[in-house]
């Protein structure tokens, strides 16, 4: 079976991943080869893919957009042997990187947005499409698409009668995060339908916002024009058909009565050997390098702060925090609105939460993304002693905190599928997570690790606190049942060929 995958993001190749999805591109395609699948993955080059060595021009695809015509170049990636039976394709065009070589997305203001971005996704569909139409990549029989990015392929494809010879392949879509859409207006604006695809005409009930008539949605698109669409958990494809819809409920209700909605939880990846967990002073030095190599690249008054701290705790005369809770991943209101949510005379659910851990825990943060909640945390920072906050990504030191800490705290508002819960169980620390999506469908209350859910903040915050509570209390007076516990974390798999057998099963085979 041929497989093309065409996302805005590729995890396999360097800088390729902003979020979760680029962890699944990098993954999945592999996954599915090894079980015979021939997997061509097409991603835009963002004017950085291209330039790594290896990288071959294999053709210039001259591509139909607005009023003119665009010479996108196609390119081949070195094969990457720990990848066999996986091709990575990358588009080029200097339109690919608006915001600067190598950024993936760009940050549109509030009152315009995506609109840099879905101009950009909207010539890369063109060209893949292009690329689909002359043979340039060899013919497929599943197209998947991704998100929003690569949704209006699926519009092309449906609506441009060029495409009549592609329109007997079969189309799967995943959501990966139904709240980010892609909502543009359909016509008198530079970034709308009209503007990229001058002479396309379309079936306006497909594509519509549900909210805002005049604009279209690629999100719904995708849910409406493939022909299987996949959720990344079993609980999500439940919850977007309700209350996490996003608008598209009825749609999304309306393929899963179809029976065209699947929920398939995404996999992770289990190393044949699991290395040690470093003791806490080593962390500390391991933090600490990382520290001074951010100071280097981008200094920013978090990491003169987290230096301080560090410094400090080093020199203390007892440095193992007890116990040690810890938090890795993007800074976004979906993944830490809770711990933000103000409370009285200035506090936020956040001072709760280290009053109740006390003055020998440390909880270690490691995450960056929005600078607003960047401010936030450093802030907290500033205040707290028991607070560490290190503001930025690194997967040098995201593995050795999965592996020292004794609670992983995940309390999204809503979480799609989420790949750091695995990674800590994985490397046998137990979570304490909000039971929505992903989080529900990993993480067994009581039994592998703590949930906690509640309608509305005020009453999930309320859970979220006296669950960590009970968490603290269990390591803290039952070790030989906390060891149980961690054990039986450890002890899960989400494995990807397990995934992969599914997507087949229930995705790819009609
Ligand atoms: C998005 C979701 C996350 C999911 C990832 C990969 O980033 O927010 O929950 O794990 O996509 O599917």
């Amino acid at each position: 079976m041929n497989v093309l995958m065409v996302a805005a993001e590729n995890g396999a190749l360097p800088g390729g991943k902003v979020g979760g999805m680029g962890d699944v591109i990098r993954d999945l395609p592999a996954a599915l080869a090894a079980k015979g699948c021939r997997v061509t993955v097409l991603t835009p080059g963002y004017q950085h893919f291209s330039l790594q060595p290896g990288a071959q021009r294999l053709v210039e695809v001259v591509t139909p957009f607005r009023q003119g015509r665009e010479a996108v170049v196609l390119w081949r990636l070195a094969d990457d042997p720990r990848r066999p039976g996986v091709t990575q394709l990358v588009l080029e065009h200097p339109g690919f990187a608006p915001c600067g070589a190598g950024r993936i997305y760009c940050d549109d203001p509030p009152e315009r947005p995506f609109a840099t971005d879905a101009s950009k996704f909207a010539l890369f569909c063109r060209a893949v499409l292009e690329c689909l139409l002359a043979g340039h990549v060899s013919r497929p029989d599943v197209v998947h698409l991704h998100d929003w990015h690569s949704a209006l392929l699926a519009l092309l494809v449906r609506f441009d009668p060029a495409c009549g010879k592609l329109a007997g392949l079969r189309y799967v879509y995943t959501i990966h995060n139904l709240a980010l859409q892609g909502i543009r207006p359909l016509d008198h604006d530079e970034s709308s339908l009209r503007a990229w695809y001058p002479d396309l005409s379309w079936d306006h009930e497909a594509i519509v916002d549900p909210r805002y008539g005049d604009c279209f949605n690629p999100m719904r698109a995708g849910i409406r024009l493939c022909d299987k669409v996949h959720a990344v958990s079993p609980t999500y494809a439940r919850e977007i058909q309700h209350s996490a819809g996003e608008g598209l409920q009825a749609d999304l209700r309306e393929a899963a009565g179809a029976g065209r909605l699947a929920g398939i939880l995404n996999g992770c990846e289990y190393p044949a050997a699991v290395g040690r967990a470093p003791g806490f002073r080593r962390l500390l030095r391991l933090v600490q390098a990382e520290l001074a190599r951010w100071a280097e690249d981008a200094p920013h008054a978090s990491h003169q702060l987290a230096r301080r701290k560090v410094a400090a705790l080093l020199q203390a005369q007892s440095v193992r925090p007890a116990p040690l809770v810890t938090s890795v991943g993007r800074l976004t209101d979906q993944k830490v609105r809770l711990l933000q949510a103000p409370l009285s005379a200035g506090r936020s659910a956040i001072d709760v939460l280290l009053d109740r851990l006390g003055p020998d825990g440390l909880l270690l943060m490691l995450g960056s993304g929005d600078p607003a909640l960047e401010q936030f945390f450093t802030e907290i920072s500033a205040r707290r002693d028991n607070f560490l906050f290190l503001c930025g990504f690194s997967e040098a030191l995201s593995e050795p905190i999965y592996r020292s800490g004794q609670l992983f705290l995940m309390p999204s508002s809503f979480e799609p599928c989420g790949i750091s819960q695995m990674l800590a169980m994985r490397a046998g620390q137990p979570c304490l997570v909000h039971a929505v999506g992903g989080l529900a469908d990993t993480v067994q209350d009581g039994v592998t690790g703590f949930c906690f859910g509640g309608d509305g903040e005020q009453q999930q915050l309320e859970q979220l606190l006296q669950r960590f509570a009970e968490a603290l209390q269990l390591h803290a007076r039952h070790p030989k049942q906390w060891q149980a516990l961690r054990k039986r974390a450890a002890a899960q798999r989400f494995r990807w060929d397990d995934v992969a057998r599914d997507y087949m099963d229930l995705l790819y085979r009609q």
